[in-house]
Order: structure tokens, then sequence, then C-alpha cells
């Protein structure tokens, strides 16, 4: 494979690992951010985001030379044969996305860009937005590619350097196919199609895992009505490779940077044709749902009165493995228990500082201290690890509710408390 002169615009975990990663296949990588002293403390090989292999790869790019970090997007693309847009594109008014990011850095670079290099779009944008790309820069000679990233928080590494596929979608197909070539090496499925498939793939796999996740919630929720048991009922279920072992956890509801913000994107992208996404919008509504069960399942769990309730909450951050707390469902229960009048006391083992309404602790003894009850919000493997039977000590009530199910109930019954999963009996 021939190296490339790759710049990657936008520095967070997509950017990051995307030049990192592609550095590391042998490409040329400049990454650019606006933010000066993140660059500089890049430069030094200082990576902030917990995003494990990550900062190996960085240090790797470094000391290889094939790794640099700027600031100002204009002087870096001079010389550059792709352009990896990776700047973020948040929810917006109203639950669409919001292009401005994209837009600034389309325009800043559009006139400088030199003639035949590649455009490429990695953050998950509105389907016609290469289309709109294209229009803004107003150049036939800069092709303009949809090459959408199915990264894991968590993961990311791993995930990029193993893609289940690739997928590059561009109304040239030469300069599609030429993006499909940075990945030659890693020997994965590719699929090369138009912008519009392109753009609209990242969309429909991100909804469909909502919509499974969602799924499995309610089947969780019918388990305990019905008596059946979600961990038995997912196994039985996964085996079906049509439906795969993979996604069919249930939790406090699914959240992170992506899936809250995709799911509503598609829904007004679909609007915006006239369609109306029905399965989609039950399964946001059932998201919400899910963190209001969990809710009402802690307030069972204390005699049913959260005011003054003291509770201690193991996890924070939207799942394990990551110190992101975008749209964290742990974050959501907990905001809705602190409002009902509710005294938090939180641990997590990536997350630390302030958070308003609770006490966030750097011990996770500390929130069993005179708790009415102690919640597992997020499903770090530390959690399983604990000193229980300290724990229980602690704790002046006697109710583990685990909405992960994560923890051994038996090991908990052993220790004197009583165990509440999510979809499973409980055990007491
Ligand atoms: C998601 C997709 O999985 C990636 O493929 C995609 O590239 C990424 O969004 C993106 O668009 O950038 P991520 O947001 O890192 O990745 O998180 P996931 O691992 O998908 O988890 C999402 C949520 O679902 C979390 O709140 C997690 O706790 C929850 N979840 C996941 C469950 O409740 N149960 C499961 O079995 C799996």
């Amino acid at each position: 494979m021939t190296a490339a002169r790759i710049v990657v615009v936008g520095t967070g975990y997509v950017g990051l690992t995307t030049g990192a990663c592609l550095a590391s296949l042998g490409h040329r990588v400049t990454c650019v951010d606006v933010d000066q002293a993140k660059v500089a403390r890049l430069s030094a090989g200082r990576v902030d985001i917990l995003e494990p292999g990550l900062s190996e790869l960085v240090a790797r790019g470094l000391t290889s030379g094939r790794l640099t970090f700027v600031v100002g997007a204009r002087e870096a693309v001079q010389d550059a044969e792709g352009v990896f847009l990776c700047v973020p594109t948040p929810m917006g008014a109203g639950g669409s996305a919001d292009l401005r990011a994209v837009e600034a850095v389309t325009e800043e670079i559009g006139d400088v860009l030199p003639s035949g290099c590649a455009l490429i779009t990695k953050s998950t944008v509105p389907v016609g937005t290469s289309r709109r790309i294209r229009e803004m820069v107003g150049r036939s000679d800069i092709p303009v590619v949809s090459n959408p990233e199915f990264l894991r928080e968590g993961t990311a590494v791993v995930d990029f350097l193993n893609p289940d596929r690739i997928v590059v979608g561009s109304d040239d197909r030469e300069a599609a196919t030429w993006v499909g070539s940075l990945y030659e090496d890693l020997a994965s499925a590719t699929v090369i199609c138009d912008a519009a498939s392109a753009e609209l793939v990242k969309y429909a796999a991100n909804c469909f895992l909502a919509v499974k996740l969602s799924y499995v919630n309610s089947i969780a929720e019918l388990c305990e009505r019905l008596g059946a048991d979600i961990t038995v009922v997912t196994e039985g279920m996964g085996y079906d490779r049509r439906i795969g072992r993979s996604f069919l956890k249930p939790g406090p509801g699914w959240g992170g940077s992506c899936l809250p913000k995709d799911t509503s994107a598609l829904v007004k992208i679909a609007e915006s044709v006239q369609y109306d996404f029905g399965l989609l919008n039950s399964a946001i509504e059932e998201n919400i749902a899910q963190r209001d069960r969990v809710v009402a399942k802690i307030a069972g769990a204390v005699g049913g009165t959260l005011n003054g309730a003291r509770i201690g909450v193991l996890g924070l951050a939207f799942k394990a493995g990551t110190n992101d707390l975008r749209d964290s469902p742990a974050l959501a229960v907990s905001s809705v228990l602190c409002a009902l009048g509710a005294e938090l006391t939180a641990y997590d083992p990536a997350v630390g500082g302030e958070i308003a309404g609770m006490t966030v602790v750097d011990d996770p003894y500390q929130v069993a201290k005179a708790a009415d009850v102690v919640v597992v919000l997020t499903e770090w493997d530390e959690f399983k690890r604990l000193d229980w039977s300290y724990m229980a000590e602690q704790m002046d009530g006697d109710t583990v509710v685990d909405t992960r199910n994560l923890l051994d109930p038996q090991a908990i019954l052993d220790v004197g408390l009583c165990w509440q999963g999510i979809g499973r009996p409980r055990v007491r």
C-alpha cells in the first residue's frame, strides 16, 4: 500500500483514533484542532480521553514522525491527498444534527484544498450532507466522500483496526475506491457506494442498535412481570444467528454521545421527507420509560419515598471503559433521584470532580456509608470485586439495585443483602 498524506480535522475520540490508527497503517497524518492547549498536550504525547491503546499509538506515531498535531486547518491541508472531517455534530435545535462545525471547516479550507484532494466526512452527518459540502466548496476538482465510522468508545482502537466493514460512499467512484484503499491492510469487507447510502448506513446501524436495546429493555420488563429471567431469555434468543448474541443486555437505558443524538436526528431526517418513523420514536420513548422504571425500582427499595433517602451510586459514565458522561443513563437516573429529594453519594472509577446535586467520592466504600440502598448504574468490572460484606456493614438499608445485572446475586445474598436486577427474579 502506498502511504498517503492525510489531514484529520478534529481530535475528539473519533478524530484522534482515526489519525493515530491511519498513522499506524503507514500514512502520514496531520491532526488539526482549534484548541491550542490540546494540540500542545497531544504533541507531547498526552491524551486526555480514556481509550485503551490510544496513548501508545499516539506515542508511536509521534516517534515515527508519521503523526503530527497542529493548529490551523488552512495551512495543514495544503499538500493533503485526503482530508477527514471529524468535528462534532451534536444534537441541535429540535433534535436535528448541528452541522455548524462541519460547515465552518468546509468554509475555512474549501478554497485552499489542492486539486484532487478528497474531502471525507467521518462525523455522523445527515443524508445529503456530502451534496451540501460539494455545493459549498463549489469545485469540480474536489471529490466529496462519506466514510462513516463505527467505533465504540472504550474499544475505539480495536474497532478501528478490526472493522466489521468499511463503508465509503461518493458520487465520484474513483475517489471512493481510493479512500477504501487507505484501509486495505485491514482486510475488511468494504462497501463502495453512493454518498447518500453511505450516510444512511451510519444512522441505520446506530438506530437499529437503539431499537434492539429498547426491545430488550421491554422484554426485561415483561420478564419481571411474568416471572421469567432476561439472562436466560436473551441467551435463548442470541443463539439464533439472525439475532446475534451481542447488544442484548438490559440496563438503565441506552445513552452516550451517539445513540441518543443519532436516533433523534434520524426521526428528523424521516420527517423532512414526510415519513413518520413511529418505530424509532417508540424506541426513544421506551428509553425514557426505562429510566423511569429504574427510578421507581430504587424508590421501591427505600420504601416508596425518595425524599431524604440516602442513595449510594456506583457508576456515572454512560458505559464501562470510558469517562464520558454525555447523555449518560447513570447520570439521567441520578438527576431524577436528586430532583425527587434523594441524597446521592456517587463513585465512578473514571469520573471525578463536582457534579451538581450529588457528592462524588473517590472511594467506592464511601457510597455505602449509611446508605439506604446502593445502586449499580455502570457495568465497571471493579464493582464485582468490591468487598461486599464490608459494603453491607456500612449500609443502613439492605438492598442493592443492580441495573446492569453485573453482580453475582448469590454473593450479595451471602453477605446478608437483597439483590434486585433488571428482568430477573429478586434474590432475598
Ligand atoms: C455506538 C455504536 O455502538 C458504534 O458502532 C458507533 O460507531 C458509535 O455509537 C458512534 O456512532 O460513534 P458507543 O456510543 O461508544 O457506540 O456506545 P455503545 O457501546 O454502542 O453503547 C451505547 C449504549 O448502549 C450505552 O449506554 C450502553 O451501556 C448501552 N448498552 C449497550 C446496553 O444497555 N446494553 C448492551 O447490551 C449494549
